[in-house]
């Protein structure tokens, strides 16, 4: 089948073999026809309406040492925080007055924050009628559990590459089956579960990347959020080639065309590489923003790659700004909470 074909396959069953969806990887010419395709998917079954998710980054404190990502522990040049209670608590209240309905509890994998402390968080937050959503790495399944009676809704946790070998090398000490483990878990315990990939790692092959898509469908994901790789240089893979971010939109878009129902955010990284990144992947199949609402100093200091867009914005005049851009290309802001609704 052509390029032309196989898009129009993927727009109406959202089915395309491994192979298939390398050939669409691999067609430069197919790039705009599929973020067209990817749009129309994304209207007919999630709509217009944009989900805002508020990110609270609190804390920056990682015992890992993923070998992109700037807030490994071996890094010494970043400055590090770790929040008090009554500061993520007050942020959370200012979500609510901000008018988001989500909440993202973002951080670094900190031992610091244990099961008891982080419960004791999610109910504080529950309480203010927030949905909630955590990203604070690998954890057992007991604490998994702890979280989700604590209130915790969804869960975060990017496979980042579903190439094994490549997921060892990039992630020191980490291994590929407890990745795995940790999603199914999640999984099992009914949270709305969001994972994604990093596009554009050295050695990454584009049969890994129709690998992960397909990796996305089997594993049921709610949410799958990608971005383009941007090397830090106070990482080891500072002198990896200069990011682009046209192979993440097609990613993006590719993921909408398979997983039609799904909610897909325009991730930050998009924006970093691109002043209007985050708008371009809203038209290429995303229907989620997650505008950081980290205030001060921390909002500097959470980071994992340089030039990290809206570093130096309010959030009150992110939102504003964010509204406005909207506006413009016609999508509303979502008013309700932003639950993956099965469609097929
Ligand atoms: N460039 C882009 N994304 C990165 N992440 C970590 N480091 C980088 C980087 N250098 C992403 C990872 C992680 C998420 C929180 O941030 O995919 O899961
Ligand atoms: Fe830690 Fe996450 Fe960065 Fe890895 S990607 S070093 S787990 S913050």
């Amino acid at each position: 089948m052509n390029s032309q074909a196989l898009i129009a396959k993927a727009a109406e069953t959202h089915f395309l073999t491994e192979d298939e969806i390398l050939h669409l990887l691999q067609d430069e010419t197919a790039h705009e026809a599929i973020l067209q395709a990817a749009d129309s998917v994304r209207k007919k079954y999630v709509g217009d309406e944009v989900h805002l998710r508020a990110l609270i980054e609190f804390t920056n404190i990682c015992k890992n040492n993923c070998l992109y990502c700037g807030l490994r522990a071996e890094n010494p040049c970043v400055n590090r925080y770790r929040m008090q209670d009554e500061q993520i608590l007050t942020l959370a209240q200012k979500a609510v007055t901000y008018g988001y309905k989500t909440v993202v509890l973002q951080g670094g994998e900190d031992p610091f924050f244990t099961t008891e402390k982080v419960v004791f968080l999610l109910q504080k937050i529950k309480a203010l009628g927030l949905a909630i959503t955590l990203s604070i790495g690998e954890r057992s399944y007991e604490d998994y559990q702890a979280f989700k009676q604590a209130g915790a809704d969804r869960y975060l946790l990017r496979i980042e590459t579903t190439d094994r070998a490549l997921y060892e090398k990039y992630n020191p000490n980490m291994s590929f089956e407890n990745r795995l483990r940790c999603l199914n878990d999640l999984k099992k315990l009914g949270y709305e579960v969001g994972t994604g990939i990093l596009v554009g790692l050295p050695d990454q092959t584009m049969q890994s990347i129709a690998r992960d898509i397909l990796f996305f469908k089997e594993l049921g994901a709610d949410m799958i959020g990608l971005g383009p790789f941007i090397p830090n240089p106070q990482t080891p893979l500072k002198n990896a080639p200069q990011p682009v971010l046209e192979p993440a939109l097609k990613v993006m878009a590719l993921t909408r065309l398979l997983l039609p129902d799904v909610n897909i955010p325009a991730t930050t990284a998009m924006e970093t590489l691109e002043p209007n990144g985050r708008i371009k992947a809203l038209q290429s199949g995303a229907n989620v923003v997650m505008p950081n609402i980290t205030e001060g100093e921390e909002r500097q200091n959470y980071a994992l790659y340089p030039g990290k867009a809206g570093a130096k914005d309010t959030p009150l005049s992110f939102r504003d700004k964010l509204t406005a851009k909207l506006a413009e290309i016609g999508r509303p802001v979502s008013t309700g909470y932003g639950w993956h609704k099965k469609k097929i």
